[in-house]
């Protein structure tokens, strides 16, 4: 099954993302995991994409979507794509690249969470700088305070982005330019409308149940 999971900055689609990889063993491909690990090597490409990350702002779509093309290039079945597409114009090119590699899209998973729980889960998030996992310094802070749990590294930081003025901007931006998908998935009979809020198990139960699997 391939599917996108697509929602407000701070639904929970990298959590989300993780638990379907582990149990269902599906590929993840998140654009901002792409921009972070082309940002930490000082690629051409990170350096290009440095200042929007760190604004909140969206990456142009002619780098973006080149970047997404070339990800998908050796893709076989069962994917989860996070936070790709993230406007109708990167929509239509996930067709027209889908189309190209006989791929197809099963389900379009969209997390609903209120405005106050996306701003609280997004200033106390805190991330692993060397694997990516994903804390939270009051509903998830590592088992033993220092470690990843993940990995055992210690730099557990707190992304730019994730800092008031930027995370207004990643708001702002959502509204005006992937609000807009839900309409367009849901015209197609893909979408999938799943209540993002409560512990984190609780969503995954629900996404399963939506996705039947
Ligand atoms: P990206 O990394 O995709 O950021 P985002 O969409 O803003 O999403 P987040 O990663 O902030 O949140 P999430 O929904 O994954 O939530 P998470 O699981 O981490 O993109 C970053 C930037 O890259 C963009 O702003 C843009 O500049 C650029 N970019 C990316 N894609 C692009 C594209 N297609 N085009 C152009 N530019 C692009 O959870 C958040 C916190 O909540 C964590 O602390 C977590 O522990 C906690 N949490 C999660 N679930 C729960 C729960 N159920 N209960 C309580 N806490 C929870």
């Amino acid at each position: 099954m391939n599917i996108l999971l697509f929602g407000p900055p701070g639904a929970g689609k990298g959590t989300q993302s993780s638990l379907l990889v582990e149990r269902k063993k599906m590929r993840h491909i998140s654009t901002g995991d792409l921009f972070r690990a082309a940002i930490k090597n000082q690629t051409p490409l990170g350096k290009e994409a440095k200042g929007y990350l760190d604004a909140g702002r969206l990456v142009p779509d002619s780098v973006t979507i080149g970047m997404v093309q070339e990800a998908l290039n050796e893709l076989r079945d069962d994917f989860i794509l996070d936070g790709f597409p993230r406007n109708l114009a990167q929509a239509d090119a996930l067709d027209m690249i889908l189309d190209e590699q006989k791929l197809k899209l099963d389900n379009a998973v969209f997390l609903e969470v209120s405005t106050d729980e996306l701003v609280e889960r997004l200033s106390g998030r805190r991330t692993c700088r060397t694997c990516g996992a994903s804390y939270h310094v009051k509903n998830k802070p590592p088992k033993d305070g220092v470690h990843c749990d993940t990995c055992g590294g210690t730099d557990i930081y707190q992304r730019a982005d994730d800092a008031p003025e930027a995370i207004r901007t990643r708001m702002q931006v959502y509204e005006a330019s992937t609000r807009p998908l839900k309409e367009y998935y849901e015209k197609r009979g893909e979408l999938r409308l799943v209540d993002g809020s409560g512990s984190e198990h609780d969503v995954y139960r629900r996404i399963e149940k939506a996705l039947g699997c």
